[in-house]
């Protein structure tokens, strides 16, 4: 579900025309919509409201300042996962207390940042991490909140390869069958309290089972760590929460509800969530301007001005998103967002950008309608890990970044400049 819906042929984000926007923002360009950050916060809120959960946004999927500020005025804390994602979350005034601190590597700075800000929970992911964080918060003289980081060997089908962080093999948490023993241990510790759990499988997680089948593990050992008088207060489910790139495929918070809900109602645990993705994903769209069309043997090729630095998901992980052009006409608004979609007089084209590789792709062989030069084409379901992930790769400008509320928009981060590529060398 979002905003962003054809009216007379014409691409809105709320009440805002989209190529209103580009006339003077430029292509190509982010542009977000503030009502569909809203709703899917709540919904996720209304749905896990019977565990009355402390929801810390994902900062690391879009991590703008405004929408930052939009989320926590919905209510929202924050997961962060460096020392650079706390610096953003304490610039928009967040609540420390509601900032959990996630990542393998944290280094001794940010730690020592952290504490110093007084966040929620430390989610540790290995011993010797918690040890460090023992260690940095004696020397401060102040007692660290931990949480247990556990791995606890589910698969979801459908994640792929490289965001899977559930099972064992990967580098995330520690082995579930380890934990007891760790927890045990690590109650001598004088200066971080280890009474949490943390979970995060992947992302994203398609169906509720992977949930369902690592929180039942993770409540199993909470259960024999009470048995041998060690308290466990805080469940931490992660994020992973999927959201929607192709029609309505994902599953509502509502589903996933339906089943986390009634393993943790009850149980006296509070509960962390950490969605990102479900939130910010279709709460944006990247607009991008077609600039040539070429034949290469039997391919046709829309040359566009968005490449891999702006959205690198399609050639990282081979994942989809529906793109359509911004002024299709009356005849040529697509009914639903599907990668079947094809209507009578479309072409089968490659989508790339201007970057030096052959993986510099948005779509491959996709039917599109047949795109003049300087035609807008906009690419959905890409506020999560689309910006985010941007880089400025061929010493290409990051995107301008624009936020719409009903019928106004403005500039969130201005498109970068030349000057902004080289600041800082010498
Ligand atoms: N919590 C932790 C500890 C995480 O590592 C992540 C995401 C989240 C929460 C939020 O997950 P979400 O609700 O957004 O699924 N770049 C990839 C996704 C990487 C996710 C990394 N961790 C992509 O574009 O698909």
């Amino acid at each position: 579900m979002d905003y962003f819906q054809y009216r007379r042929g014409k691409l809105y984000c709320e009440n805002v025309a989209v190529d209103d926007i580009v006339r003077s923002a430029g292509t190509p360009a982010y542009i977000y919509s503030k009502a569909t950050l809203g709703v899917h916060f709540q919904r996720f809120a209304r749905a896990f409201a019977p565990l009355q959960p402390l929801i810390c946004y994902s900062v690391k999927s879009c991590g703008n300042l405004a929408i930052l500020r939009e989320l926590r005025r919905c209510g929202s804390g924050f997961d962060v996962v460096s020392g650079g994602e706390l610096f953003r979350a304490l610039q928009i005034g967040a609540d420390p207390a509601t900032i959990v601190f996630a990542g393998v590597g944290k280094t001794d700075r940010e730690i020592n940042e952290a504490l110093a800000a007084g966040i929620g929970w430390f989610n540790i992911e290995s011993e010797e991490e918690f040890w460090n964080l023992d260690r940095l918060a004696s020397l401060r003289g102040v007692v660290a909140q931990a949480a247990l980081r556990v791995n606890p060997d589910v698969s979801s089908r459908g994640t792929h390869r490289k965001t899977l962080t559930g099972k064992k093999e990967t580098k995330f948490g520690i082995d579930i069958n380890r934990a007891a023993d760790f927890y045990s241990q690590a109650s001598r510790a004088a200066h971080a309290r280890l009474h949490a759990l943390h979970l995060h499988i992947g992302s994203p997680i398609q169906s509720p089972r992977p949930f369902v089948n690592a929180i039942g593990k993770a409540l199993a050992l909470i259960d024999r760590l009470a048995r041998r008088g060690m308290v466990i207060d805080t469940i931490d489910i992660g994020g992973g929460f999927a959201a929607f790139y192709e029609g309505n495929e994902a599953p509502s918070a509502a589903e996933y509800a339906a089943a986390i809900v009634p393993l943790l109602v009850g149980r006296n645990l509070r509960v962390i969530l950490e969605p990102g993705r479900s939130i910010s994903c279709n709460a944006g769209i990247l607009v991008s301007r077609v600039q040539y069309a070429k034949q290469g043997g039997k391919k046709k090729f829309i040359i566009v001005d968005a490449a891999m630095n702006d959205l690198i998901r399609p050639t990282l992980y081979e994942s989809y998103h529906f793109i359509w052009p911004v002024n299709p006409g009356p005849a040529r608004v697509p009914p639903r967002r599907l990668s079947s979609l094809r209507i009578p007089g479309d072409e089968k084209v490659d989508v790339v950008g201007p970057i030096c590789e052959s993986g510099d792709y948005l779509a491959r062989d996709r039917w599109l309608p047949v795109l003049q030069r300087g035609a807008l084409l906009a690419v959905f379901s890409t506020g999560a890990y689309g910006f985010a992930m941007s880089s400025q790769y061929n010493t290409r400008p990051r995107a301008v970044e624009v936020l719409v509320d009903g019928s106004v928009w403005r500039v969130i981060r201005r498109r970068e400049t030349y000057r902004d590529l080289i600041a800082g060398e010498e």
